[in-house]
């Protein structure tokens, strides 16, 4: 038996034909850089997240950094996050000469801890990115607070959650703004780099439009310095289609992971502290927190070699992510040293992302549940 991270095959089959045809459609229009399919995605993404607008941009990196821009983030200024995440979303901080710094995460969660937030908090401080990683949304009601009383503003880097609730509210539209990343392993993937912003202050989204062509409006004339961060119309038409099917896919993820979980209770392995498995929080209570599982992900002992053995045995597996920010060479002149964000750190040496997508079959999963025990013996 074979169990990849993702076969992304699998779901492309089912779609093929819709995808073609409209493909096709771009194909004969010959209009490839933005155009009606960005603006279709545009208002399905913006309804989708229940936000009034929506500004589709060449990848999530892009996203943040248009964000990031539209806000005036200038050098020596402050931007809060946590060094648990893909590196984006402390580069872009960087790469407008502004000081990323962290704070550390809820270890259940993975995601921003609140309680060290308003202590981080400096006058140079301009904004916060909380991310909510692998599918389920930080904890935002006591981020807002802090940012409304601090006065700082809100990024959320909802780059793997689209479709996660908090409190029945969507990602993306907590905060001033949001972004989303469709490349192809996110939930909602294109056929290559794609990108949201999602907001609900038309000022920030016409200057993230703006910003994404150049700072130009009208044309050849510039009001600000932006980039090229330009969606284009293949990417938009592929993603128009998969929508349809995103909450259906998400809901795929959702019953492999509690199916994971119930194996893992029934196998032992985690009253005996092998395996910890992904908790998603407040769902029990009613509290309608949804999380999407773009990633399912354990925390594990002796996760290298389990890891290992994994491979060994066709069951692919990933480590998101085993150096945590604050300790990238490329931050080094931050200042930050090992045991700074001991959470962090802990979860960079345990945590393991196992197969999730919706397509799975009960006997890979089972596989995977097998292999692992076995491993532990
Ligand atoms: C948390 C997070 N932020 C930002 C990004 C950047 O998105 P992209 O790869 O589309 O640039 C990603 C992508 O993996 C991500 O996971």
């Amino acid at each position: 038996m074979q169990v990849p991270l993702l076969d992304l095959k699998i779901q492309y089959k089912v779609i093929k034909t819709e995808i073609q045809k409209a493909l096709d459609e771009v194909l004969e229009s010959q209009m490839f850089i933005l155009g009606p399919k960005v603006a279709d995605l545009e208002s399905s993404i913006a309804e989708y997240s229940r936000t009034k607008y929506a500004v589709g941009v060449s990848s999530g990196t892009d996203a943040l950094l248009a964000a990031l821009i539209a806000l005036d983030i200038k050098p020596g200024d402050e931007v809060i996050t946590t060094p648990f995440t893909f590196f984006s979303t402390a580069g872009t901080i960087s790469r407008l000469c502004a000081r990323p710094v962290f704070v550390d995460i809820d270890p259940v969660t993975f995601n921003l801890d609140p309680a060290v937030l308003d202590s981080a908090v400096t006058r140079k401080t301009r904004a916060v990115i909380p991310v909510h990683l692998f599918g389920q949304c930080a904890d935002m009601d006591p981020v807002l607070e802090i940012a409304r009383r601090r006065k700082i503003r809100v990024v959320e880097d909802a780059a793997q959650s689209i479709g996660a609730e908090y409190k029945g509210r969507r990602a993306g539209s907590m905060g001033d703004m949001g972004i989303f990343s469709f490349f192809p392993s996110k939930n909602l993937g294109g056929f290559g780099d794609g990108g949201m912003v999602v907001t609900n202050d038309g000022a920030l989204a016409e200057k993230i439009k703006m910003l994404r062509n150049h700072g130009m409006h009208p044309k050849y004339y510039h009001k600000f310095v932006g980039g090229n961060f330009r969606l284009d119309a293949l990417q938009a038409a592929v993603l128009n289609v998969k929508l349809k099917y995103l909450d259906g896919w998400s809901q795929g993820r959702r019953t492999n992971a509690a199916y994971y979980n119930r194996k893992f209770v029934q196998s032992g392995l985690v009253d005996r502290g092998l395996v910890r498995t992904p908790k998603a929080v407040h769902e029990k209570s009613g509290d309608k927190n949804h999380h999407i599982y773009n990633q399912y992900t354990l925390r594990v002992k002796d996760r290298d070699k389990l890891q290992a053995f994994l491979r060994e045995n066709q069951i692919g597996s990933e480590i998101y992510y085993p150096v945590p920010l604050h300790l990238q060479e490329c931050f080094m002149d931050l200042g930050y040293k090992e045991g700074d964000f001991p959470v962090s750190e802990e979860a960079a040496r345990t945590v393991l992302s196992l197969p999730i997508y919706p397509e799975l079959t009960d006997a890979q999963k089972d596989y995977v549940v097998e292999k692992m025990v076995e491993f532990y013996g």
